[in-house]
């Protein structure tokens, strides 16, 4: 199987980037030199330094120059926003010189990490003539910044056709570099910036021939998420042939600027000091919403820089929007979790591509293929072990060329072999196409190497019966070529979209929401092959990719939006707007279901549902939350001062009296299992009146068996806009109630408004 990004990994979403923490620091010896990000206490400044970069310059050429690097070739860079700081190449002996001075106030040390990683807005329900997109203006004057692996420029989704003009208060730009030229920025694109010197600090070079020093992206990853979140109407686009129609961003009126801290390097490597460095130039600039679709290593947010970053971004009102990361189905591995991050899951969507398959007795049946459209498979013979039924017919070397050569090679799924293994198998030995039987949906498009038919295991049993017990089985005709809507529950949780609790806070309920993430189609770099298919490398303009990477972006599309519509809002507004209105039931009236395991779902896979953008226009309440609250919330994790210092970047705040609980729009309670353990819980929330100017709301709730909510007022009048109210909650659980359970409060008032929110109870 050849892979088309040279990530060593068959999943495209197994791109999100995972920083090994220090790990490259082992090897150190004494006095050589390491890169590491040094947080100062700004007010240590004396007057004379106009500005802080003057600041930093001077600190680092005061140490003891045991090495011949000027202060010029030690500063890497000088971080204004994401923390007050620098990043800097330092021998241990000047770090410990640096560090017992009085404005040293954290040290972090370099982390790398390698990559793992047209439809949707109908299925978002985004219509032209009503709705958020009409309201929006189609998200007009919005900035979103993307931090990711840079941009196309030439995709006819960065066209500005129809563009409003870039607004006035932009301050980023277009650099220049290899096979970029700040003439290919446009009021669509109206920023591309690349980060790369903590890489090359680290010895790693950025090859010519796997990546571009500019902007330009390489990977087709910062394409997708860039045109997935605030692409322009592009008319016919399809990934060969499957989901052909218009691709357009979530918010096709928003302009988008890039932030390239990802590289294509022979190690797939990228450093943090990078990607801080994109996070502060994305708030100098001026975005309003900053998209990430990567992530670091779940530390505490102290350690955190995607946090500390984000913060400082919130702080500014910005928001900040994050892939939760692709380590699902398993519990408590969701990424990007602090509380001031829209963190987003992903879904399925209503769309299936499949291929038909005739046999020889007539019996006609459908699978999933993503193989090219415009080939046929005609009367072929069926091979299935010639009668041998072992089940390691498509292992490794099993098949001989000379007996499958222009046959269908039936590969059964009771098997231990990975299907990715079987494609090949079937590949080397030159069968003229294969049947793959398998219960789990682990093939991306790209797999598809081979004329293929995936059939899902239940259905597959007259197939498996039809080519053992029939002599000379045959297939009578495949055909590769179909788009089917509205073929299953949707949405589901995808698979490997990462579930809660979060390791960090579990008592934030994450992920926040769910987006589409599996089979989106969007821009990409078409710079090499896409997939290879026997003697054709295949080149593509779009395609589609899956991924809590591609969810992320729609989010960060729906906040536009949301931000066009609402200027005044703040990032908690949007976000408890986007939560209150999720979806929580799929096309048939069900529960989401988890893909992984076909049963129901719960918040801690989909977290308050899925987006749902025409109702988070108009919401009814919010849940604010500003930043006091994060700091009470802060102060309630028993961080020392050291550490509140490096999440605040500031040497004072207050942990005033009152609740730490975050005035979050959904609620988790965690009991344990300890006979005699406390089995109820109390939240206060505050709800401000966003709706019209009287309403009067009305709690109803729907709790399971085993759980009891009481709430108290249980109406809630407002005479007034912006008028707050104060309500107290309290969650009690069954001691036999299982592990998981939960429950809803929904606001609901007189104008049709529902506020909705997930209750949660988790034992550990
Ligand atoms: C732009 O970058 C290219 C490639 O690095 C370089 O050859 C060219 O001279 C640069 N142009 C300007 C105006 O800096
Ligand atoms: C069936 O396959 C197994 C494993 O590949 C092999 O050991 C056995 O000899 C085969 N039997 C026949 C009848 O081909
Ligand atoms: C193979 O499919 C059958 C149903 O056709 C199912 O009962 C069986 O569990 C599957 N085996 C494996 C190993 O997935
Ligand atoms: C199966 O195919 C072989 C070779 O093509 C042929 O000799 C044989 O008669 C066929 N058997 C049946 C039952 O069709
Ligand atoms: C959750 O994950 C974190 C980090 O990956 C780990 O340290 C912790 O032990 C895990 N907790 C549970 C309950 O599995
Ligand atoms: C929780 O709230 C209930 C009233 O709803 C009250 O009776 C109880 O004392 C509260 N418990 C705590 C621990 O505050």
């Amino acid at each position: 199987m050849r892979l088309f990004l040279g990530v060593s990994s068959h999943h495209v979403w197994t791109w999100l980037l995972v920083l090994l923490m220090g790990s490259n620091n082992a090897m150190s010896t004494p006095e050589e030199h390491q890169t590491y990000i040094i947080h100062m206490d700004n007010s240590h400044k004396p007057a004379s330094f106009s500005t802080h970069e003057s600041w930093h310059r001077s600190t680092l050429a005061s140490l003891s120059p045991y090495h011949s690097l000027s202060d010029k070739e030690m500063l890497l860079y000088s971080y204004n926003h994401v923390m007050h700081g620098f990043s800097a190449r330092l021998t241990p002996s000047q770090l410990s010189e640096l560090e017992k001075l009085p404005a040293h106030r954290a040290t972090y040390r370099e982390s790398f990490g390698k990559l793992f990683t047209t439809h949707t807005t109908k299925f978002l329900g985004l219509k032209r003539n009503s709705g958020i997109w009409p309201t929006a203006s189609f998200g007009k004057d919005v900035i979103i910044g993307i931090i990711d692996t840079g941009v196309w420029p030439e995709s006819a989704s960065f066209s500005d056709r129809g563009m409003s003009p870039v607004p006035e208060r932009w301050k980023g730009e277009c650099e220049n570099g290899t096979a970029f030229s700040p003439s290919l920025c446009n009021k669509k694109l109206i920023g591309a910036r690349s980060f790369s010197k903590g890489l090359q600090a680290a010895g790693i070079k950025i090859s010519e021939d796997l990546d571009y020093d500019s902007a330009r992206d390489f990977y087709g990853h910062g394409t997708h998420t860039a045109s997935t979140a605030a692409g322009n109407y592009v008319l016919g686009a399809g990934h060969f042939g499957y989901a052909t129609g218009t691709a357009r961003g979530i918010a096709p009126g928003a302009h988008v600027a890039m932030y390239k801290v990802l590289w294509a390097t022979d190690s797939e490597t990228s450093a943090a000091t990078d990607v801080l460095a994109g996070m502060d130039q994305a708030i100098t600039d001026g975005v309003d919403i900053m998209s990430l679709s990567l992530g670091f290593d779940q530390t505490p947010y102290f350690d955190d820089i995607i946090a500390i970053a984000s913060l400082s971004a919130i702080e500014k009102g910005i928001f900040v929007v994050c892939a939760a990361g692709n380590d699902g189905p398993g519990w408590n591995s969701t990424y990007n979790g602090a509380p001031w991050i829209m963190t987003v899951g992903a879904g399925t969507v209503d769309r299936n591509f499949v291929a038909t398959m005739t046999l020889g007795n007539g019996l006609t049946i459908e699978g999933t293929s993503y193989f090219p459209q415009g080939i046929y498979i005609t009367n072929a013979l069926l091979y299935y072990g010639k009668g041998n039924t072992s089940k390691e017919i498509c292992d490794f070397s099993a098949l001989d060329p000379r007996e499958v050569a222009g046959k269908v090679v039936l590969c059964d799924n009771s098997t231990s072999i990975d299907v990715h293994t079987q494609m090949y198998e079937v590949e080397r030995a030159g069968a003229k196409a294969g049947i793959f039987l398998i219960d789990k949906p682990t093939l991306d498009p790209e797999d598809y190497s081979i004329p293929s038919l995936v059939l899902q295991t239940g259905s597959s049993d007259s197939v498996r019966e039809y080519a053992m017990t029939v002599k000379n089985a045959t297939v009578k005709e495949m055909r590769f070529l179909l788009t089917k809507l509205g073929t299953k529950p949707a949405p589901q949780v995808a698979y490997f979209s990462s579930r809660g609790p979060d390791p960090v806070s579990p008592g934030v309920l994450k992920p926040d929401i769910l987006a589409p993430g599996e089979d989106v189609l969007a821009a990409v770099a078409p710079n090499r092959p896409y997939m290879e298919t026997g003697i054709y490398d295949l080149v593509t303009d779009y395609a589609l990719y899956s991924g809590t990477s591609m969810a992320a972006p729609h989010a960060a599309g729906v906040a536009a939006l949301l931000r066009a519509v609402h200027r005044d809002w703040s990032p908690g507004a949007i976000r408890s707007a986007i939560m209150t209105t999720a979806i929580t039931i799929d096309s048939t009236y069900m529960t989401f279901i988890d893909q992984w395991t076909g049963l129901p779902a719960t918040p801690l896979d989909f977290g308050a549902g899925h987006i749902n953008p025409n109702k988070a226009m108009d919401p009814g309440l919010i849940y604010d939350i500003d930043l006091q609250d994060y700091i009470q919330f802060l102060c309630g994790l028993g961080y020392n001062d050291r550490q509140m210092s490096a999440v605040l970047r500031r040497r004072e705040w207050d942990c005033k009296e009152g609740p730490t609980n975050l005035n979050y729009p959904s609620f988790v309670a965690i009991f344990t299992k300890a006979t005699n353990s406390p089995t109820v819980k109390n939240f206060t929330r505050v709800v401000t009146n966003v709706g019209g100017d009287t309403a009067v709301y009305q709690a109803v709730l729907e709790v399971p068996t085993g759980m009891r909510i009481r709430i108290e007022p249980n109406t809630l009048t407002f005479t007034g806009k912006d008028q707050k109210q104060w309500f107290d909650l309290s969650v009690e659980i069954d001691t036999e109630a299982p592990d998981v359970i939960y429950g809803y409060l929904r606001w609901v008032d007189q104008h049709n408004h529902i506020v909705s929110s997930p209750v949660v109870a988790i034992k550990t």
